[in-house]
């Protein structure tokens, strides 16, 4: 269905919302020194909040830190860990607490992906999607829940859509994201009775990430399947994802708990349609 209206336009957050609704927050984001990360961290940044970003290689997430404190004229630090390990992660969040003094708002980020069949997946592979993206989730809930608990603060975690129907090639990914999203939804009905909320954003295809480089997106001919097969009539924006982060973050959204939201322009909703 080609689109026959004018694509969505794409907004800065601080069009919306209040440039100071963080101030005095923090963030603790893994996988935060690139991609979707990286723009969900400098966007909460930019309306007041401090943020420590997590990330298995040093020099980027330092690169990364010093740009999104020079962006935003707030401070973020970078704290290496690998989220499979619950002892460095554990180190992330002990320096975290040293630096600010407490953890606000989390987001569960770092993921890993590629394109494979079921049959060209070996054992390894299909664990290690699952080491990052689900088990390493719960390693962040486990070693912030505290912290979260005394601010009663709240969590987002970015899973994906396409584990809503069968998607070829990302069994992996498909099964590690449906993990997330059932860990958010636990978390949100057994801490919400201690004012901790947790949400789930599911982003549809989002252009010039590195995810979306490794599922092609970035072809000519992928692209205009993807836009013919959004009712919104356009790929997905970094900020579009950053926006959501700040609605779910904010007190807007302060009786939103345990939800998932997809951020993907309708498209997951276009079914059977010509
Ligand atoms: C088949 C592959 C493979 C590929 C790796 N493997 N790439 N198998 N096809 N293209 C296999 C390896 O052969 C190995 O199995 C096993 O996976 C582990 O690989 P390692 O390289 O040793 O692991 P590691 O260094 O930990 O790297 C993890 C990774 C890597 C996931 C494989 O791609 C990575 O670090 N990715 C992080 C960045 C990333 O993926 N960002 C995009 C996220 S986007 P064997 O059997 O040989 O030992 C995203 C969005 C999802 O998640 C939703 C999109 C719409």
């Amino acid at each position: 269905m080609a689109p026959t209206h004018q694509a969505a336009p794409i907004v800065d957050s601080t069009a919306v919302f209040k440039e100071n609704i963080f101030k005095g927050k923090v963030l603790f984001c893994t996988g935060g020194g690139s991609g979707i990360c990286r723009a969900m961290t400098e966007t909460v940044m930019r309306h007041g909040a401090d943020a420590a970003i997590v990330g298995r290689k040093l020099d980027r997430i330092t690169q990364a830190a010093k740009e999104l404190s020079e962006a935003t004229g707030q401070t973020c630090i970078a704290t290496q860990a690998d989220v499979r390990d619950p002892k460095l992660l554990q180190e992330a969040v002990a320096k975290t607490i040293a630096k600010f003094g407490k953890i606000d708002f989390v987001i569960c980020g770092a993921a890993g992906n590629f394109l494979a069949p079921i049959s060209g997946l070996s054992e390894n592979a299909f664990r290690t999607v699952i080491e990052i993206d689900t088990i390493g989730t719960y390693n962040t809930i486990k070693a912030t829940i505290p912290y979260v608990r005394k601010t009663q603060g709240s969590y987002i975690h970015v899973s994906a859509t396409l584990h809503y129907r069968a998607t070829p090639y990302q069994a992996h990914v498909s099964a590690a994201k449906a993990g997330v999203d059932a860990l958010s939804a636990v978390l949100a009905v057994e801490e919400g009775p201690f004012g901790v909320r947790s949400n789930v954003i599911a982003p549809g295809a989002i252009g010039d990430t590195e995810g979306a480089s490794r599922l092609s997106a970035q072809s000519a001919e992928h692209r205009t399947r993807v836009v013919n097969s959004t009712p919104l009539g356009r790929i997905g924006n970094l900020k579009d994802v950053a926006n959501a982060t700040v609605f779910l973050f904010s007190d807007a959204a302060a009786f939103i708990t345990s939800q998932v939201i997809p951020v993907d322009g309708g498209s997951e909703h276009l079914r059977g349609l010509p």
